[in-house]
């Protein structure tokens, strides 16, 4: 009989604890190793996100960018989820965008000094903390788990995975005050925003040409909506599906759930609200970032 992925232990390495996914459950060390040790091409892109911080979103808008057509990929961002091999083989000298939730110092080290692009999508952490309790529920990776729990326990604890919200994207940020040619940060919520103006700076980030129509196009094709069916119609990808398999997970887990800012009104105390607003200044101290909530 499967055991439940509820009853497994937290994978750790080197006091990070990781997701429940089959590549780290075998081996952590390995897994991490093998994604700072990865070459990639040298037009290779690094999507770095917090997970559920809009990395389905910022994916298909790069894709359409790089191909100068606002069509959908065939293949999900999950076939390009690096964590997800068990072997990397076939990503040796791959040339487009990868995607990863490893912390910054996991990243292909000879990327990041070869001057390879980075992308980090951040994302208020509230409407983060709802995103992730909806997809574990969903998912079965959590069951009979309040929401504050959830928050205490797996957002805001000590075991709250890739180091955290706050140590992973404080670490992206410094890094991208330095990195300024190299990395693009985009805000899901500015992006939901001003998109026009975002999918313009992505472009020149990218060094493409996004002329009016094609920025409007992909755009609009990049609405909520539209990826939502788009998802069920257009990709041949199993990849994600045969990982909730392996762990017995619900396969029909909703990617697409609301695409909304401010979703955590609906999920936050007045009480959780303040503990977590006192939890962020204190640890958000040294960086300039002030996230949006509405
Ligand atoms: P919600 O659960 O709040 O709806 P990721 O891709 O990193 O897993 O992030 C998933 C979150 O991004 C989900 O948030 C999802 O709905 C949202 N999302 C995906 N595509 C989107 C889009 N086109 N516009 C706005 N939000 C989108």
């Amino acid at each position: 009989m499967a055991v439940d992925v509820c009853d497994m232990e937290i994978p750790v390495y080197e006091g990070l604890h990781l997701p429940k996914i089959p590549t780290f459950l075998k081996d952590p060390g390995h897994t991490l190793t093998s994604i700072r040790d990865l070459m990639l091409g040298p037009d290779a892109i690094i999507l770095a996100t917090y997970p559920r911080s809009g990395t389905h979103w910022v994916y298909e808008m790069t894709e359409m960018l790089l191909k100068g057509k606002a069509e959908y990929c065939s293949n999900s961002r999950e076939t390009v989820y690096l964590e997800g091999f068990s072997d990397l083989g076939q990503m040796h000298l791959y040339n487009r965008v990868v995607s990863t939730h490893v912390p910054f110092q996991w990243l292909p080290k000879q990327h990041v000094s070869g001057c390879g692009k980075i992308i980090l999508v951040i994302r208020n952490p509230k409407d983060t903390a709802v995103s992730m309790f909806k997809i574990f529920n969903s998912s079965g990776y959590i069951k009979d788990t309040s929401f504050e729990d959830f928050v205490h326990e797996d957002f805001l604890g000590p075991k709250a995975m890739h180091g955290g919200w706050f140590e992973y994207n404080k670490d992206f940020l410094k890094k991208a005050a330095t990195l300024k040619n190299q990395m693009l940060v985009i805000e899901y919520e500015k992006l939901k925003r001003d998109t026009k103006e975002e999918l313009l700076r992505l472009a020149r980030f990218l060094g493409v040409k996004g002329d009016n129509q094609l920025i409007a196009d992909i755009e609009d094709k990049c609405s909520f909506n539209k990826m939502k069916e788009a998802d069920k119609v257009v990709r041949d990808d199993n990849l994600m599906a045969e990982t909730m398999r392996e762990l017995s997970l619900n396969e029909n887990v909703v990617v697409y759930r609301k695409g909304e800012v401010g979703d955590w009104k609906n999920y936050f105390t007045v009480a959780l609200n303040e503990e977590f607003d006192k939890v962020y200044m204190e640890k958000m101290t040294e960086i300039d970032f002030i996230p949006e909530y509405e």
